[in-house]
């Protein structure tokens, strides 16, 4: 959930915690009317003077002020439990706010004792920045502080410096960050960009692309081999507080994310994201929706998986396209977001939503003077998939009284109209979350792929006797897939009329998906 988009409670535009407490039936009351999402995920609601919405902190253990309180969070900690849902906040680690206590020490002189806390170094010979290396949102990586002629380093938006993971008082005083919260009842945090805490020791060049004429690749900070030490070290915070859950925002090839987990051990995080559904693994392109793309990384990631880890699958989050837009050349990107909805909750592991891709909402084309993302100048902006919830139709679309911070979508994709069309994606979100859960072969099943037709990704999920099928047909065309042997039945489809059963073959419509059961 990203707070800021979702609901706000008084008026000023801007999402809120009171706005979010009183929208939390929409995500789990109980009952098949509601989305029946097992935990929250909440991007940074701490103090901050927003350059990076949230992303760029000044305390750790508080609320800011726009979101609310923490008195708010635990209201919202305690909701959420009498529900049966877990809540995750969202730690970033790697850099702090220019405005942070620490960095505001840390910058005052060469000599103060927080000098260390972050990542100095002196000029290059001729005064330009130590390497070479890229920030992620563009520019180099390094700023001058004229104060005390030294460059600091920041991965991302030279207002967040990061936080050198190499200093023991860095690595004590942010686990305490950590347990504040979770002595406070937080259930775990989703960890912002985890494979970057340590740098290269000598903080050498990075590599260049197009075997050495391009640029720099602006990946070499990431996945640095000794950070999965580090990440042991935040697992044993976890471990003090049995029940908490550590997902992090890892990037790499699959091989890469395994280690995330800390490899056969499991003692690194519990999750690591997968982004393969997204883009591929160096983060360049979208993937496309090809059903021999798909199972070639779904099946690749399934087998550089540990023995016993649990996986961790997204379509869509507040830093990338939204699904239906990615997937719109041809206006069929809506048809494309109900397959892909069926594939998501039938892989083994986690799925994880983001807030209006249940309602299909596609990315907002925002006119030049709403911008907000000042990433936005380096990559691709990211308030076209920021924008407000919408719970009607009304003028403010049920999320504010006022001005939104970003204009809305669509006005037909709202949840209340949804609601009312039993054929909506919204409805066929509620409906597969709750057959997943009522069936453990998807909720915690083996996985095995099916061969067939090129352009039908299908696997078995198996538990015990009980099986499912999960076939998804990517061509714009019809395609038949031969059942494995048993006797199937149709539990759900993209649309009521995208599978049908012929003997012992499926037969999938064009851009179609099915769920299908056998004892
Ligand atoms: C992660 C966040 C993104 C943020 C960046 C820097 O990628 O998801 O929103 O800008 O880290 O913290
Ligand atoms: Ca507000």
């Amino acid at each position: 959930m990203y707070p800021r988009s979702f609901s706000d409670s008084n008026g000023d535009g801007i999402g809120d915690l009171p706005g979010l407490l009183s929208r939390l039936d929409y995500l789990n009351d109980g009952t098949d009317a509601s989305l029946g999402i097992d935990a929250l995920w909440l991007t940074p609601v701490f103090p901050s003077p927003m350059k990076d919405f949230g992303y760029d902190v000044t305390d750790y253990v508080d609320v800011d002020p726009i979101f609310g309180s923490t008195g708010d969070i635990d209201q919202l900690v305690a909701e959420c439990h009498r529900r049966g849902m877990p809540v995750l906040l969202d730690w970033v680690p790697n850099h702090t706010s220019d405005q942070h206590p620490w960095f505001l020490e840390s910058r005052s002189s060469k000599t103060n004792p927080k000098r260390d806390w972050y990542v100095w170094s002196d000029p290059a010979s001729d005064g330009s920045p130590p390497n070479n290396w890229p920030g992620a949102f563009g520019g180099p990586a390094w700023t001058l502080d004229e104060t005390t002629g030294q460059y600091y380093l920041h991965s991302f938006l030279p207002e967040q410096p990061d936080l050198n993971w190499r200093n023991p008082d860095v690595v004590a005083a942010m686990h305490e960050t950590l347990r504040s919260w979770l002595r406070r009842g937080v259930d775990g945090f989703r960890l912002d960009a985890i494979g970057r805490l340590i740098k290269h020791p000598d903080l050498a060049d990075a590599g260049l692309r197009d075997g050495g004429d391009g640029e720099p690749i602006a990946d070499n900070h990431n996945n640095y081999p000794e950070v999965f030490e580090t990440l042991r070290g935040i697992r044993r915070v976890f471990d003090e507080f049995p029940g908490t859950v550590a997902i992090g925002e890892s990037f790499g090839t699959p091989h890469e994310i395994r280690e995330f987990y800390g490899g056969a051990a499991l003692d690194g995080l519990h999750l690591a994201f997968n982004f393969g559904l997204i883009q591929d693994e160096r983060q360049r392109a979208y993937v496309p929706w090809d059903a021999a793309v798909i199972r070639d990384i779904v099946t690749r990631s399934w087998e550089a998986l540990p023995q016993g880890a649990v996986s961790c699958w997204a379509l869509n989050n507040h830093d990338r396209g939204r699904f239906v837009s990615r997937n719109d050349a041809d206006g069929r990107g809506n048809e494309r977001a109900r397959a892909a909805a069926l594939l998501l909750l039938g892989l083994p592991g986690v799925a994880v939503l983001y807030q209006g891709e249940e309602l299909g909402m596609p990315n907002v084309e925002v006119p030049a003077g709403q911008l907000q993302d000042p990433a936005r100048f380096h990559i691709e902006g990211r308030d076209p998939m920021r924008t407000p919830m919408q719970w009607d139709a009304t003028i403010g679309r049920g999320f504010t009284t006022g001005t939104p911070w970003l204009p809305f979508g669509p006005g037909e994709v709202n949840v209340a109209d949804e609601d009312e069309d039993r054929e909506s994606i919204l409805w066929l979100y509620r409906d597969a979350i709750r057959i997943r859960r009522e069936h453990p072969a998807l909720y915690e099943g083996d996985f095995m792929a099916v061969d067939g037709d090129t352009d039908v990704f299908a696997f078995v999920r198996r538990d015990g006797d009980e099986q499912v099928l999960v076939a998804v047909n990517t061509a714009t065309e019809q395609r038949t897939l031969t059942l494995p042997a048993g006797s199937w039945t149709i539990l759900l489809g993209s649309r009521s009329t995208a599978a049908t059963m012929e003997g012992a073959a499926l037969r999938l419509e064009g851009l179609g998906a099915c769920w299908a059961f056998a004892r």
